[in-house]
């Protein structure tokens, strides 16, 4: 492995990924749905906005922590949830857990994690439960049931899964959820005898093929099985009435993710949800979608402004997270970044992944003229392109 200290980006851990992963498997990460078109359009936006940064401003005393529903983190980011994390890294889903809890960053357990919620909220109390939740009540009263148990207090319910995505990629290369082993990911496991041992292996002999444990009130599936009822079964009638009877039940915090449309920030604000994620699922989901950057200026301006935004997609470089901070977001969450820091060194690569972002911000804040991220507001940015004759 390249040594950790010459990845200096959240690009060159793509990079190191790649090389570090069987095929299917860092394309299951890295993959968007039919042709991408969300998945570029999610980083291309960033392109689109420039800084107007101030000078002289004295900003030798910088901090980018921030207070959202109640909770103080160090840095405006966090890991978003991200399922079936098992196939990455050996107990990626504790080692992320660690990470978050030590860095003191916002993580949200994905509902398709391998790691039981009881034993992750003991390492990262504060977590936040993602639910992929089919539209029946007792199901959802079955979980909301354990998380309360286990000492989960927020539940954030993903709203744009109701169907299973036309992840071609996936297909081409042979990856299916329920996972079957077939020749062709065989030889692309043998072909990288790192990822062979020290994730397939040592997950194999130590806790056996991962299962979806937080799906559900009980443990669920292993991910190589085909349920009766396939595991996405009832998604697609989830509604907003059952959102208001989960307000109404769960005294815990609530939030969706998934917010794309105005309306449904405003159907969101109304249905009492607690704070709201604006996102495309990192491209996963329905293609062409509009880019969650895009989207959150009319977001932001549909909703109350008690309620927080946060956002994801596309996030890499301390200049994207502190462009969302200027449009409005609270909190900024990664998807895959994260897990790439898993796949080419564990502990140590989320940690560094983290780093990376973390020292990025601090510089930025300075060279924007900003002490905290208070002061990092929409006049420091302008739209990319030529100067307009009539200011001349
Ligand atoms: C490998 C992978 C698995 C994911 N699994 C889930 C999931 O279980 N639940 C969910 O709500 N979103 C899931 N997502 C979407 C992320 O939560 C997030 O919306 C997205 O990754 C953000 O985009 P980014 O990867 O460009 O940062 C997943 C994303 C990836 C890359």
């Amino acid at each position: 492995m390249r040594a950790l200290h010459k990845l200096l980006s959240i690009s060159d851990f793509e990079r190191e990924a790649k090389r570090r992963l069987p095929k299917a498997i860092f394309e299951y990460v890295r993959g968007g749905t039919e042709d991408e078109v969300a998945l570029v359009g999610n980083r291309a936006v960033f392109d689109q906005l420039v800084f107007r940064a101030r000078g002289l401003r004295n900003v030798s005393a910088r901090s980018q922590s921030v207070t959202v529903l109640g909770q103080t983190y160090a840095s405006p980011f966090g890991f978003a949830p991200t399922g079936v994390n098992a196939i990455v890294c050996h107990d990626c889903d504790s080692k992320l857990a660690r990470e978050a809890a030590g860095s003191q960053l916002p993580y949200i357990i994905s509902g398709a994690s391998n790691v039981a919620i009881e034993s992750l909220v003991k390492l990262a109390p504060h977590c936040w439960y993602q639910g992929y939740f089919p539209g029946d009540r007792t199901r959802i009263g079955n979980i909301a049931d354990r998380l309360d148990a286990a000492g989960v207090k927020t539940i954030v319910v993903t709203i744009d899964t109701c169907v299973g995505a036309n992840r071609e990629n996936n297909q081409r290369n042979d990856f299916t959820i329920p996972f079957q082993l077939t020749s062709k990911l065989i030889g692309s496991g043998l072909m990288h005898p790192r990822w062979l041992l020290e994730v397939f292996a040592k997950t194999m002999f130590s806790t056996g093929t991962p299962r979806f444990v937080n799906m559900y009130e009980t443990m669920g599936p292993s991910i190589t099985e085909n349920t009766t009822d396939g595991f996405r079964a009832g998604r697609d009638r989830l509604s907003w009435e059952d959102l208001k009877w989960l307000r109404d039940r769960w005294s815990g915090q609530l939030l969706v993710k998934g917010v794309m449309h105005p309306q449904d920030a405003e159907l969101a604000a109304a249905t009492g949800m607690d704070a709201l994620i604006v996102s495309n699922h990192g491209g996963r989901q329905l293609d062409g979608a509009i880019a969650p950057l895009q989207a959150l200026p009319d977001v932001v301006r549909s909703v109350p402004k008690t309620l927080p935004v946060l956002i994801d997609g596309g996030f890499r470089r301390g200049t994207d997270v502190l462009k969302a901070i200027a449009l409005g977001a609270k909190l900024i969450f990664m998807g895959r970044p994260q897990l790439y820091g898993a796949a080419v060194a564990g502990t140590e690569g989320i940690a560094k992944v983290v780093d990376i972002l973390r020292t990025e911000i601090d510089r930025d804040l300075a060279l924007l003229g900003c002490k905290d991220l208070t002061e990092v507001t929409p006049d420091l940015l302008s739209v990319r392109g030529a100067p307009r004759l009539e200011q001349v």
